[in-house]
């Protein structure tokens, strides 16, 4: 069955990019058929895939205008095992072009529902790269994801926006009867020698317990030069200390049990 992972925080520049395509990488080169999804007009994950986004001539936004269906928008990367849906800065019209539109937090949801099965079965992840706000994108990542991964830095202000993105979880629980369960709270860029990510750490875990992953990404210059690029940490520099962070992720993941149903 799929599993289909949102990465999720309204917060900018935490790692939710970088999480997802890495993820996505490490979970493929573990022998996994990943499917990453970029649902950002940043097309950052496109690119960290390996496509140029202003050059890829079909993207998720046109699937969601209709007409041409999800499985011929997938592309292949470099990464064997690992296909991405393209993002560009098109999908950026998306919440204007369907203010209007009653399906439209179920954009994604129905997309992949449409696609005949067979396309999207043999995929054991679909992971979601989310935009950095809580708009119409984010909230149809959840509505189409099973699980939630959230990516935060060890800021003051990461506490708090998750809790702003739990209280959006848990409306879309209550108003669309969609549940969405929290795989995990990803601490990215942390420095051990920082007193203030250490105690940022320990805050996160007496709140959230064993929410937070044990698997924690240190900052590595490594992972934004990969990104700089275009490629996963996996073929960039697979012997790096950030490469090596997301493969144990790939592992925790693994590890855990499903817990939610996905609605792939
Ligand atoms: N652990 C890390 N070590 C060093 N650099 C990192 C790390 N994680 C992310 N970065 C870099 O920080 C920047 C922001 O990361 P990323 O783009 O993944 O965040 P984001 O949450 O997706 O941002 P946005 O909200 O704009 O979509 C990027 O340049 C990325 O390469
Ligand atoms: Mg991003």
């Amino acid at each position: 069955m799929t599993r289909t992972i949102a990465v999720a925080n309204q917060k900018g520049g935490v790692g939710k990019t970088t999480t997802a395509v890495n993820l996505s990488a490490c979970l493929a080169e573990k022998g996994k058929q990943v499917l990453l999804i970029d649902l950002d007009p940043q097309g950052n994950a496109t690119s960290g895939a390996g496509h140029n986004p202003d050059e890829v001539e079909k993207t998720i936004y046109n699937v969601f205008l209709g007409g041409i269906s999800l499985k011929d928008v997938i592309r292949t990367s470099k990464v064997s095992g690992l296909d991405v849906v393209p993002a560009n800065v098109l999908l950026s019209a998306a919440d204007i072009a369907f203010a209007s539109d009653i399906a439209r937090p179920f954009l994604l949801r129905n997309a992949m529902r449409k696609t005949t099965t067979a396309a999207l079965v043999h995929y054991e992840f679909i992971v979601i790269d989310c935009p950095p706000n809580l708009g119409l994108l984010t909230q149809n990542a959840l509505v189409a994801a099973g699980e939630l991964i959230i990516p935060v830095d060890a800021r003051y202000y990461s506490v708090v926006g998750i809790n702003i993105l739990a209280g959006m979880v848990r409306e879309i629980e209550e108003k669309l009867d969609h549940h969405v369960e929290l795989l995990g709270i990803l601490v990215n860029m942390f420095d051990r020698t920082t007193t203030h990510h250490n105690a940022i750490l320990e805050m996160l875990k007496q709140t959230y317990g064993s929410k937070v992953f044990q698997t924690i990404i240190t900052r590595n210059i490594d992972l934004s030069d990969a990104e700089a690029n275009h490629m996963p940490i996996t073929l960039f520099a697979p012997k790096s200390s950030g490469c090596r962070n997301y493969q144990t992720l790939a592992e925790e993941l693994l590890a855990l049990s499903e817990m939610a149903p996905s609605s792939s």
